[in-house]
């Protein structure tokens, strides 16, 4: 077979999958069969987290069920929650997350188990966890005092709950668990395939969930929704925005928020979908300027580069509006994506070749060690 270079490896096939895929040209993305946008708009973050564990959206006793899972995992290591304290208070959020998915994994007893039911059940101790070490890790290096899990509430009602420390009115849990479905998967983003490429040497699932979340906290990737808020807080009103951005543009910065490897050129489904969120959210927050300062902004990147928002410039001030704490914009885009990357080592476990690819060597040859 004859070896091609693409660097970045833009356009590349890189697996095979029945999880999810873009389509650009139909503007869908899709996630086993469904249209992701419709999803959301129709089913709760549970009933995705269904579909990409069993393959099909669960029905009203199916839900139960896996409600009930999800609960049963939720008791926590108190020795994983007494080592984050010790983490220093400047400790970036991404790594005390990395850090604590690494330290439950030692907690697991079928760690090493890699058949289809052991991941299964693996994927629900982290769905169960990860909220929680989103959450505690902040309260940990923070110096706060911990915050336990809640039952009587939601999956996602429970998470915005442990994260602000006040229960959600419906309206703010429902934009919450409408960012999470839009989060969940998204194909083979660069921490997927890390995710998957981890996997294939048949490492456990908590490794791969590491490796993700390590490529997640780049700029380039998950940490754009950080980014985003910080900008639109430096530029402060609407009036500022535009000139921000094109002193950004002159510099030949990059505008966090906007582009993306494969849409490029057409707008993100998810940014449109939580686009809406905002502008309702402002509304009921009285902040209206933060949406019109958002807007403004795709307006002038429209103008001046043709390009479009992503999911991250929508969510950030989405999360802003909700109380989430800036550093924790990012966990909580992983805690979302948990399931996509569990669905993806599952895939891959089931059907694995180990990932090894060339390289286009560039270096010297023929030198010889003086003697
Ligand atoms: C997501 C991203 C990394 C995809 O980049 P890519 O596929 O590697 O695209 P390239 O870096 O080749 O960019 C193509 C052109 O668009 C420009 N461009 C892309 N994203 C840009 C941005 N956010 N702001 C300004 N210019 C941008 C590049 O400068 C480049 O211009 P040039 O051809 O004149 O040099 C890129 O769009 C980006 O950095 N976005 C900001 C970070 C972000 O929001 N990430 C979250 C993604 S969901």
């Amino acid at each position: 077979m004859e070896a091609t270079y693409q660097p970045g490896l833009e356009n590349v096939i890189a697996s095979e999958t029945a999880i999810s895929y873009l389509d650009v040209e139909q503007g869908e993305i899709v996630l086993r069969g469904y249209d992701l946008i419709e999803l959301a708009n129709k089913v709760t973050y549970l009933d995705i987290v269904g579909l990409l564990l069993d393959g099909v959206l669960p029905d009203a006793e199916q839900r139960r069920s896996l409600e009930q899972k999800l609960i049963a995992e939720y008791e926590f290591p108190q020795n994983v929650l007494t080592m984050l304290q010790l983490l220093p208070k400047q400790s970036n959020l991404m790594d005390v997350l990395r850090t604590g998915i690494s330290a439950i994994a030692c907690y697991d007893e079928e760690l090493e188990d890699r058949s289809r039911d052991a991941n299964y059940r693996k994927s629900i101790r982290l769905l169960a966890k990860v909220p929680q070490i989103v959450a505690n890790g902040y309260r940990a290096v923070t110096k706060q005092s911990f915050i336990e899990p809640r039952p009587d509430l939601s999956y996602s009602g429970n998470f915005l709950y442990m994260i602000t420390g006040k229960v959600p009115p419906e309206t703010e849990e429902k934009v919450f668990d409408q960012s999470l479905i839009v989060y969940s998967e998204h194909e083979m983003p660069n921490s997927t395939f890390a995710a998957r490429v981890i996997a294939s040497t048949q490492s456990d699932m908590y490794g791969a969930l590491s490796g993700a979340v390590a490529s997640l906290k780049g700029t380039l990737h998950g940490g754009a929704n950080e980014a985003v808020m910080k900008f639109l807080l430096e530029a402060g009103s609407v009036e500022e925005m535009e000139s921000l951005i094109l002193n950004k543009l002159a510099r030949k910065e990059r505008m966090m928020g906007f582009g993306h490897r494969v849409y490029m050129k057409k707008a993100d489904p998810r940014a449109v979908l939580m686009r809406e969120a905002l502008a309702q959210l402002a509304r009921e927050k009285n902040r209206e300027d933060l949406y019109n300062m958002c807007v403004i902004g795709e307006e002038v990147m429209n103008r001046e580069k043709k390009l479009f928002p992503n999911l991250d410039y929508y969510a950030a001030p989405v999360y802003y509006l909700l109380g989430i704490p800036i550093d924790l914009f990012t966990p909580v885009f992983v805690a979302a994506r948990t399931i996509g990357i569990a669905a993806h080592v599952i895939e891959q476990h089931a059907n694995n070749r180990l990932f090894r690819p060339r390289v286009l060597y560039t270096g010297l040859r023929g030198l010889h060690p003086q003697t």
